[in-house]
């Protein structure tokens, strides 16, 4: 992969969440998390088909490209992800990860990913068999588990998340192949710690750090959480 999501080393990787940042100040919000250690930064891309609700697009890549200075991780909650790879590719992803419930060939998707030099991953509903995940485990570089329904942020982890996480484990354990196992959803530094026994090795947080009075904290709260 040439992407500059590279190997974990057993580090527990933390990816806040813009989508419960405060738009006002998006810059800032960036900054404080970097500051707090943040590894990557998860920009969730929502098209008010697959999910209910819309939110970002090429351009918020574009303006965080370089700026951010955090690894990309670009969540495509979108019906037709064939539509958008190229463009957000060249704003500056630097994993595009869509979902196995989409309504394009996922092969077909996960190969254009790679062909432009991008991480690819693939995430799944709560209630998606992982078995699903099979055909495709040799052209991953993440998983990515939603533990709440896609769409929102500020949800609760759903109680089934553990057993999902744990069969998504199993299934890139056996690949033995080296792939994130990314949790997305109601992340917080109790939730963190579930999901790192389950088996997850990077770990999505909106609202839990863009909410909180003190978001640094909030942060490294949950990578302790996490550390076990
Ligand atoms: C939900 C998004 C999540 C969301 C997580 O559809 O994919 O990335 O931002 O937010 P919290 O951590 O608030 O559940
Ligand atoms: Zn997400």
């Amino acid at each position: 992969m040439t992407s500059k999501i590279g190997p974990a080393n057993g580090k527990i990787i933390v990816a806040p969440s813009i989508l419960s940042a405060d738009l006002w100040h998006l810059g800032q919000d960036v900054q404080t998390v970097r500051e707090a250690g943040a590894d990557w930064l998860h920009v969730d891309i929502m098209d008010g088909h697959f999910v209910p609700n819309l939110s970002f697009g090429p351009a918020t890549v574009k303006s965080l490209n370089g700026r951010a200075q955090l690894p990309l991780d670009v969540h495509l909650m979108v019906r037709r992800p064939m539509q958008f790879i190229a463009s957000f590719a060249k704003a500056g992803a630097d994993m595009l990860t869509v979902h196995i419930e989409a309504e394009d060939d996922i092969k077909e998707a996960l190969l254009t990913i790679k062909k432009l030099g991008v991480g690819a991953g693939l995430s799944l509903k709560p209630d998606t068999d992982p078995a699903r995940l099979e055909p495709f485990l040799d052209l991953l570089d993440l998983v990515l588990v939603m533990t709440v329904q896609p769409g929102f942020g500020g949800q609760s982890f759903l109680p089934s998340s553990p057993q999902q996480i744990a069969s998504v484990r199993q299934a890139i354990t056996q690949s033995g192949r080296r792939i994130w196992l990314e949790v997305d959803g109601g992340i917080n530094a109790q939730t963190a710690r579930e999901a790192a026994k389950a088996g997850a090795d990077a770990l999505v947080a909106g609202n839990a750090i863009f909410a909180a009075a003190d978001p640094k904290k909030a942060l490294l709260d949950i990578r302790q959480a996490a550390t076990i």
